[in-house]
């Protein structure tokens, strides 16, 4: 591996991925490749503008930069896409199709897909989610997520095509800020705490969902990319589970650094929300490529207070 394409590397995660990816494969090695222009672009080249729905433009970035891996990140999350469900599709479904029709034309060696813990649905099980379960989503990104899933299973099973990916749970960060989705408040809320200002919660406080540090998000994709191919009995759908908790719980760990109001005022988000799983099972990630989280709640709120708190120049 080492021409590597991050589509939507301006994103949430994208921004941190192509930072570890390039100290280990180096700066040049690493493209960007977004729709968004970036703020600024000194900073971030090599960056390419990239539009994952039109087919000819991943072709012409494939062979200008003698691409042979790619990391697709390019997508219209949850919230965003409940929003313009039309866009989600042509982004989520054709983009991801144009993706990996560029990638078996080209022969790449890998392509890493992120799902989603919105891949699964209301008649899931919600605790302790099994990896094999009902994904009878509701949402166009779920649809999309169990799509995506599906579809890099086929190109595997037919064509050779190496497609790997994890269901992520919602991802908090502090460099970069998350994209559109229904778990964007347990990100959101650090900045108001740490500026002493009220937050208007959209989800209930007893609502809860899975979640991850990025430290440990940019680790499972990374480690799965790496995996040995002969262990692997799952390929696309991997669930990876760090920690759970509601608004409340989130709340009451920062309260331990820095006191703020919270009020809560649900909005449709609450019914994405209720529609997912409270914790996962990950076992055949952890058995398939040794999967293991370093962050849990207070270990990730300590570290977002501190980084973020540097970065906005706000004393804890
Ligand atoms: P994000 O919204 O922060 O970033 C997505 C990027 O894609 C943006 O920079 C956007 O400009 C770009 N983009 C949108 N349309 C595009 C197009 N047509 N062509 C090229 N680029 C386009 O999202 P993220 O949080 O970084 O998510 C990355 C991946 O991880 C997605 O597949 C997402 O579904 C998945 N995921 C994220 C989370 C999370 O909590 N962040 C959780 C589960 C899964
Ligand atoms: N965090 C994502 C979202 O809320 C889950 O895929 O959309």
């Amino acid at each position: 591996m080492n021409r590597i394409l991050v589509t939507g590397g301006l994103g949430q995660i994208g921004s941190s991925l192509v930072t570890h990816l390039r100290k280990q494969y180096g700066q040049d090695n690493v493209i960007i490749g977004d729709i968004r222009e970036p703020e600024n672009p000194e900073e971030v080249e090599p960056y390419t503008r990239l539009d994952v729905t039109q087919r000819e433009n991943i072709d012409k970035i494939i062979g200008e930069y003698d691409i042979d891996t790619i990391y697709h990140l390019a997508a219209i999350l949850s919230a965003r896409g409940e929003q313009n469900p039309q866009l989600a599709f042509k982004v989520n479904i054709l983009g991801l199709y144009n993706i990996l029709e560029s990638g078996r034309e080209h022969s790449l060696e890998r392509i890493m897909v992120p799902s989603s813990i919105a891949a699964f649905g209301p008649e899931t099980p919600k605790d302790n989610t099994p990896n094999d379960t009902i994904l009878r989503p509701r949402t166009i990104y779920g649809i999309s997520k169990v799509t995506g899933e599906l579809l890099g299973l086929y190109y595997w099973e037919k064509y050779g095509l190496d497609v790997r990916g994890v269901r992520y749970p919602g991802i908090i960060s502090w460099n970069a800020p998350p994209g559109g989705g229904t778990t964007d408040y347990a990100v959101e809320i650090f900045y108001y705490a740490l500026r002493r200002d009220k937050y208007i919660c959209f989800l209930k406080e007893d609502t809860v969902l899975p979640m991850m540090y990025m430290p440990d998000a940019i680790k499972a994709i990374t480690m799965l990319a790496e995996a040995p191919a002969e262990k692997l009995r799952h390929r696309t759908d991997f669930n990876v589970q760090a920690m759970s908790f509601a608004p409340r719980d989130l709340v009451n760990e920062i309260r331990k650094y820095v006191d703020f109001q919270v009020e809560y005022r649900p909005d449709y988000r609450q019914k994405i929300a209720e529609s997912w799983p409270r914790s996962l099972d990950d076992t055949p990630a952890r058995e398939e490529w040794n999967w293991k989280p370093d962050y849990d709640l207070p270990a990730m709120v300590k570290d977002m207070l501190e980084n973020l708190g540097k970065k906005l120049g706000v004393e804890l």
